[in-house]
C-alpha cells in the first residue's frame, strides 16, 4: 500500500489557503483539514464562557472541556463544539478579533497540534494553517507558504463576509488582517514563519486555478 501524503499549506490570514487547499484535497480526494477552524472554536469557547487567557488553570480546565469535530461534506469545514454546529459563528468578526490572542496561548496551541498530528497518522490529507510545515508536520511531503498583498486579501475576505454582515467595513477587515499579520508573526509560541524547505505561492494576480494547476505539478513531483 502507498504511504499517506500530508501537503501543509502555512501563510497569513485571508491568503486563499483554504480556497487552494479544498480544491487540491478534493481533485486528489485527499482529506482536508481546516486547522485555523480549530483555533477559531476554542476562541468561541473562550468568548463563551469568559475564559481569562492570563488564568493558566481556567485554560487547562477549558482544554479539558472542548470537543472538537470535523464532519466533512463536499470539502467545506463543518465543525462542531461539543456537538453544536458552529461553523458560521467562528468567521463572525467576535471570534476574529479574539483568535489571535487565543491561539498564541502555549497550552492551546499544544492541545491542538496533538490533536492535528493525530489526523495525519493514517490517511493523506491536506492542511492548512500558520505551523502546519513547521510544528505540526515537520516532515511533510509537500509544504507551500503562501502570500499575497494585504489590500488583495482584505478585498477577497470583504467579498466572502459582507453579504451576510453587512455592517462590516472594508477598513475594518484591513486593520483585522494587518492586526492578526502583526499577532502571528510576533507571537513566542510557533510564529509564523516559512518553513526552509516550503515553496513560496504569492497569489496576489493568480487565479484560483493557477494556484491549483502550482500545487498539483508539485504533488505530481513527488511521485516522481
Ligand atoms: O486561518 P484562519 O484565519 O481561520 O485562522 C484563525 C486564527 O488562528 C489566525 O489568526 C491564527 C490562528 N491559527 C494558528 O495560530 N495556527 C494555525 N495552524 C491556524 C490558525
Amino acid at each position: 500500500m502507498s504511504k499517506n501524503i500530508v501537503v501543509a499549506i502555512d501563510g497569513y490570514s485571508s491568503c486563499g489557503k483554504s480556497t487552494l487547499a479544498k480544491a487540491l484535497a478534493k481533485k486528489l480526494h485527499y482529506i482536508y483539514v481546516d486547522s485555523g477552524a480549530m483555533y477559531r472554536a476554542v476562541a468561541l469557547y473562550f468568548l463563551r464562557n469568559n475564559i481569562d487567557t492570563k488564568n493558566s488553570e481556567q485554560i487547562e480546565e477549558a482544554l479539558k472541556n472542548i470537543h472538537l469535530n470535523f464532519h466533512s461534506r463536499d470539502y467545506e469545514t463543518h465543525i462542531t463544539l461539543n456537538d453544536e454546529e458552529v461553523s458560521e459563528e467562528i468567521r463572525q468578526m467576535p471570534v476574529s478579533e479574539k483568535v489571535s490572542e487565543v491561539s498564541a496561548l502555549k497550552a492551546v496551541r499544544r492541545e491542538m497540534v496533538k490533536q492535528q498530528q493525530r489526523m495525519g497518522k493514517s490517511k493523506s490529507i491536506v492542511m492548512d494553517g500558520r505551523d502546519i510545515g513547521t510544528a505540526v508536520f515537520p516532515n511533510a511531503d509537500l509544504k507551500i507558504f503562501m502570500t499575497a498583498d494585504p489590500a488583495v486579501r482584505a478585498k477577497r475576505r470583504y467579498d466572502e463576509i459582507h453579504p451576510k454582515n453587512p455592517d462590516v467595513t472594508l477598513a475594518e477587515i484591513y486593520e483585522n488582517i494587518a492586526h492578526r499579520d502583526y499577532q502571528d508573526t510576533t507571537r513566542a509560541e510557533s510564529p509564523l514563519v516559512r518553513a526552509h524547505d516550503a515553496i513560496i505561492l504569492d497569489n496576489t494576480d493568480l487565479t484560483p486555478e493557477q494556484q491549483l494547476k502550482f500545487a498539483l505539478d508539485r504533488v505530481e513531483g513527488l511521485h516522481r
